[in-house]
Order: C-alpha cells, then structure tokens, then sequence
C-alpha cells in the first residue's frame, strides 16, 4: 500500500514541474496477458502425435493456457546456499503463508479485480538439496501486498548479488542430467543469455575441497552465435566470478577446434567430458510464458529448424571425447526439433554413440517419454505419412530424415530413452 502510495504521491509532485506537450498518437501496444491462448492446429497437431497419454491431454491444454509461476535457484557455495534457504524460510516463506492478504474493496470487487492469492512456495523435489523453487508470485499481488512487495524487493537485490538465479524450472534439468564433475572440460554450444552455463559453472565449483572449489580444474567454454547476446553471458560469468570460463562467439555448427599442450607435452584439440546443446528451436513449450507463440504457432516451424539444429549437435558429437555425455535439448514439443535430430544422430554414429537412461536421475521429476513414433503435418494440416506422400509443394521443407524409425531399427535406437 506504502509503495503504490509514494507512487502516486511522487507522479503528482513531477506533473507540477512538467511542461505540457501535444500529446502524440502512440500505435495500439500488444497486451500479452490478453492475447488468446488458443491454436486448433497446435491442438490437432501434438494429440495427434500423442505427446502425452490421452486421458491426460485436457488437463495439458489447461495447463498450457495457465500462466507459468517463477521459479528460482539458490546459487553458489552449497553452505551458503542453504543458510541463505533458512533465512528465506523464516522471513518470508512460512509468515507470508499465514498471511491473510488484504481484502478487496466494493469498488475493486465491482471492477472485477481478484483477490491476492496466499503465498504458496513449492520446493522443486528434483533439484538436489532443495535449492529450487517455485513461487505464484504475480505482478498484481506484488503491487496490493506490502509483505509480498517485500519479499519480491528481496530477490531482486539477492538476484542481483548472484546468490539467487531466476530460472524457468524446465531450464534447470539438461545441466542437472549432464552430470557434471568439478573436472570435466564442458562446453556449452548455444549458451546465451547464459542461465544453464550459470548451473555449469556452479557445479564446476562444487568440489567439497576449499581450493578447488575456488579453482577447479575444469572449465566451461561458453558459445553463442549472436555477438550481442554473448555480453549476457559475460555479465552472467560476471556475477559468478568463475575463473574457469571462457566466452566465444561463433556459429557451433562450424565451432572450430580449440588446442591445447596435452600432459604429454603434445599439442591437439581439446575433446570435451560434457556438451550442452541447447539448440535454436521454435520454443513451442514457452507457450506458458510466451503467449504470442499462440498467434504465431503453425506445424512447419519445427521442419524449418531440423537442418540447424542437427548440424549443431552433429558438430557437438565431433568435439565429444570418447566416453564423454553430450545433452541435446530444446524448449519445443517437437519431434521434428527432438525425436528426429536424436534418431539421425544415432543413425549416423552406426552404433558408437547411444542414448543414456537418465530416468530415474532426478527423482520426484515427471515426465513422459520420448516418441518412437510420429507424423508430419504441412501448413495446410495435411497428413503426410511417407516419403512417396510429401506433395511437391513441400519437397523444400520436408525429407526422408524427417520421418519416424522404421519398425526394424526402432527397437535398436530406444528413443523412448528422450523425455518431455
Ligand atoms: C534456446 S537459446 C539458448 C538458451 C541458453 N542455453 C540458456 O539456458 O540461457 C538458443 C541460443 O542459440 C543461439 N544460436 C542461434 N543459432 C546459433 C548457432 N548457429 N550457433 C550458436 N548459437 C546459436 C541464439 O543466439 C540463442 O542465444
């Protein structure tokens, strides 16, 4: 109440000192709350490729629509960390969820305004040591709730010194199943702005002895294409005050070698423990977030993105070391952009590289697996289940890679070992 009160207080005492200008015409700016969270192709498209079981696909499309919570990490030195957690418990989590938030007026209830819901903090079950969570903290309770104002005031100055990282929860599982080791050279192919190279740092610096925690051994190389975007990752590393990360801008699908002075005295390229390749994808699965991928949505986005991201993650396989752990991710339910990537990775490796179980790595996380079988779609929504049945209209976008494993080798590449 003080806030909103300063508020206006303060826009009164500015308006005396203000000169008065014509007023330009501004164009109409997009409410993106009120955008429309509906695509019937988008609909027809995923239960037709039955991404999730069917008597659970109303409950999906609910979900979809709903808006995504925030969620955040608690980040550095493990004891800190979890001091910091204790802190956030007793401050703010367990007063704020006994808190009877103020109540509407008449005038507001007539407006049509909600009510503010009661803080309801949810501690990820999968993220180790409970260090991740998840927060209904909007924008409208933040403003009509003094407490809530607070606690939100608090994470912004903690997000700003880095012990805390704001992070979609989703984002946080490729770095969790890359397992990582205070050691291991990592590379991150398509790290911008940089919030799983943040997880990698930390894991690098996560040995229990004080000195290495402090200089590991190992290292992060961090790459993006887009110049720009690449000072995010340094303002990311910035916060980190990692001494083991390198930031390079280029395009990972033609990632050049980088060479090092081997133990023995030879000089060669290094060959990396772990690989993140967190790939350019239609972003499909931020429609929780993103609501104007709602509008925009149509089944050949993920078909146009496939020659880019396979020849991003092929690369990725390249500067792999034998035995090490390359993990190819995307935020979109494609299998265009996932399934089909991962089956032609396979195929072409001929039995040198294979997919990892990772099921049972983070507890408490659901998911469902990945497809073994698929269909293509055109704009037009036209089903097309072969190569002899792409029209000629569509022999640009789509090819014979893009199409599910035949029954005979699909038992041999276990794609139901993906997951969504
Ligand atoms: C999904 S975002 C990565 C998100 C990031 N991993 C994170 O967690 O913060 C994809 C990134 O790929 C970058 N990108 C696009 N094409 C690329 C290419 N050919 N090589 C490397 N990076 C590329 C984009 O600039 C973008 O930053």
């Amino acid at each position: 109440m003080g806030r909103k009160w300063k508020k206006q207080h303060k826009m009164k005492e500015g308006a005396e000192n203000r000169v008065q200008r014509p007023k330009k015409e501004r164009p109409p700016t997009t409410n993106y709350e009120e955008l429309i969270r509906e695509n019937k192709d988008f609909e027809t498209y995923y239960k037709a490729q039955k991404i999730v079981p069917e008597e659970e696909w109303d409950a999906f499309i609910v979900c979809m629509k709903e808006n995504l919570p925030a969620a955040f990490r608690l980040t550095g030195n493990k004891n800190m960390a979890r001091s910091l957690l204790h802190v956030m418990k007793k401050t703010f989590f367990e007063p704020l969820s006994q808190l009877v938030p103020p109540e509407l007026t008449q005038e507001e209830l007539d407006a049509g305004e909600e009510p503010v819901k009661p803080l309801k903090p949810v501690c990820l079950p999968w993220y180790p040591d409970n260090l991740a969570w998840q927060l209904n903290l909007t924008r409208r309770n933040i403003r009509r709730c003094e407490a809530y104002w607070q606690l939100h005031q608090f994470l912004i100055s903690e997000t700003e010194t880095g012990n805390i990282s704001r992070q979609e929860a989703v984002s946080m599982i490729p770095p969790l199943v890359l397992d990582v080791q205070p050691h291991h050279k990592i590379l991150d192919m398509c790290a911008a702005p940089g919030s799983k190279t943040a997880q990698l740092i930390e894991f690098l610096h996560s040995s229990e002895d004080e000195l290495s925690a402090a200089i590991p051994q190992g290292i992060v190389v961090a790459n993006d294409a887009d110049n720009r975007r690449c000072y995010m990752l340094t303002h990311q590393a910035k916060r980190l005050q990692s001494p083991a990360i390198i930031i390079t801008n280029h395009d990972a699908a033609f990632m050049p070698n980088i060479h090092h002075t081997r133990k023995d005295g030879s000089v060669g390229p290094i060959k990396f423990d772990r690989i993140l390749c967190d790939v350019p994808c239609s972003g499909d699965g931020t429609m929780r977030k993103n609501f104007d991928v709602w509008t925009k949505w149509n089944p050949v986005n993920g078909a146009n993105l496939h020659g880019l991201q396979l020849r991003i993650a092929r690369r990725g396989l390249e500067m792999l070391t034998v035995g090490g752990r390359l993990v190819y991710s995307t935020c979109s339910l494609n299998p265009l952009e996932n399934e089909a990537i991962i089956q032609r990775l396979l195929v072409e490796a001929d039995g040198s590289v294979q997919l990892v179980n990772v099921s049972d790595q983070l507890p408490g996380l659901k998911f469902v697996p990945g497809l073994e079988d698929w269909i293509l779609m055109n704009r037009e929504m036209e089903m097309i289940k072969s190569v002899e049945e792409i029209p000629v209209k569509n022999t640009n976008l789509f090819n014979k890679h893009l199409f599910p494993p035949s029954p005979e080798i699909r038992e041999k590449l276990k794609l139901g070992r993906c997951s969504a």
